[in-house]
């Protein structure tokens, strides 16, 4: 079966999987409304799992994240790294983590298989922190940072969404934090998910400023790939860490497109702004289904826009795909 690529031009070598919807913080900006549970869910399970991933690697993917919720939660976290580790072709296995436990898991999850780790932080401010994240858990989550590099993991990423009038000023804070530290301090705006007008007008704010601060103080921009994924990354020979700026808002953000995503219950998304996804989990119950549900990925990624064209104002949704599909 070729490799996955669109009408495009773009290579998707990348892919992002939920494993659970389930969170145990409450970030003002992802459930804003406070945790409504749509009753029980019933998530992919490791063999439907492993499916995927097999089916995925066979078609060119190499790195596959896992992402939530918060997918530590999942009890059997430890045993998903080690399947999708050995799946042949898997390169990097990332996942990305509120840290909530990082300090006596990173260990254990590094020696599993995991390479890659990207946690989120908004604020280096405990009180700030706790008001955006529901948790007053700064303390265990830097805790957290220390020991994955403690365990081997040799450059960790950080996330912080930039939210103006909470974390907006906390700019030298952060890299006062980075300059010793090997991380990749990465400024994500504010996007529009759900229902959150009124916080995304209060509180949505460019990462152009930083930017301009940043080329102001020294930071150098680095060439990067086009495919290299959604961050602009800047550099500074006195800091260890980087910075980058993931700017969903900017004109040429869905060029360095790489990814596909897969949900927690098995529905194929062709972009983060509000598609409806394909379902494949009829596909994901026995290995000899593994052509039928490459072909399908295949089918559903002829459907995948050039742009979401937020940046002109477009709502980024894509056309309707439920009925591509089983
Ligand atoms: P790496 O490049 O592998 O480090 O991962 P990442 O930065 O994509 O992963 P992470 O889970 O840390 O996500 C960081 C931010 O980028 C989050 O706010 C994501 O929602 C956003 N993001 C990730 N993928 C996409 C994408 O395809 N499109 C858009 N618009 N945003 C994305
Ligand atoms: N806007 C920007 N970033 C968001 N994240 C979650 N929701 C949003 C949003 N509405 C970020 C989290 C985490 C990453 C997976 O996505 O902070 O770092
Ligand atoms: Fe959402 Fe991540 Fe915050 Fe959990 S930690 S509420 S999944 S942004």
């Amino acid at each position: 079966m070729s490799l996955l690529e669109d009408g495009h031009a773009r290579r998707f070598h990348y892919l992002r999987l939920s494993v659970t919807d389930v969170c145990n913080f409450r970030c003002t900006y992802c459930l804003p409304d406070g945790y409504r549970p749509e009753g029980r869910k019933s998530f992919l399970d490791q063999a439907e799992i492993a499916r995927v991933v097999r089916a995925f690697a066979a078609m060119g993917t190499r790195k596959v994240r896992l992402t939530g919720g918060e997918p530590s939660l999942r009890r059997d976290f430890t045993d998903i790294i080690r399947i999708v580790a050995a799946t042949p072709g898997i390169e990097q296995v990332a996942m990305t983590t509120n840290g909530y436990r990082l300090r006596e898991r990173a260990a254990e999850w590094r020696e599993a298989g995991l390479t890659n780790l990207n946690v989120s932080v908004d604020s280096l401010d405990a009180r700030q922190f706790h008001r955006i994240t529901g948790e007053d858990k700064l303390t265990e989550v830097m805790a957290g940072i220390d020991a994955a590099l403690a365990a081997g993991f040799a450059r960790v990423k950080v996330n912080a969404v930039l939210l103006k009038g909470l974390n907006d000023h906390e700019l030298s804070t952060f890299l006062d934090w980075i300059k010793t530290r090997p991380i990749e301090l990465r400024f994500i705006e504010l996007m529009q998910t759900g229902e959150m007008d009124a916080l995304f007008t209060r509180h949505h704010a460019s990462g152009e400023a930083i930017k301009g601060q940043l080329l102001a103080a020294g930071w150098v921009q680095q060439l990067r790939a086009i495919d290299a994924g959604p961050a602009q990354v800047f550099h500074h020979p006195d800091y260890l860490g980087g910075i980058g700026l993931i700017m969903p808002y900017s004109k040429d953000f869905c060029a360095g497109c790489n990814r596909l995503r897969v949900s927690s219950v098995g529905k194929l998304h062709l972009c983060l702004f509000g598609d409806d996804g394909v379902a494949l989990r009829d596909l994901l119950a026995a290995d000899e289904q593994q052509e039928a549900l490459m072909e399908r990925v295949h089918m559903v990624l002829g459907h995948k826009l050039a742009s979401h064209r937020l940046h002109q104002g477009n709502s980024g949704t894509t056309p309707h795909l439920a009925s591509l599909g089983g």
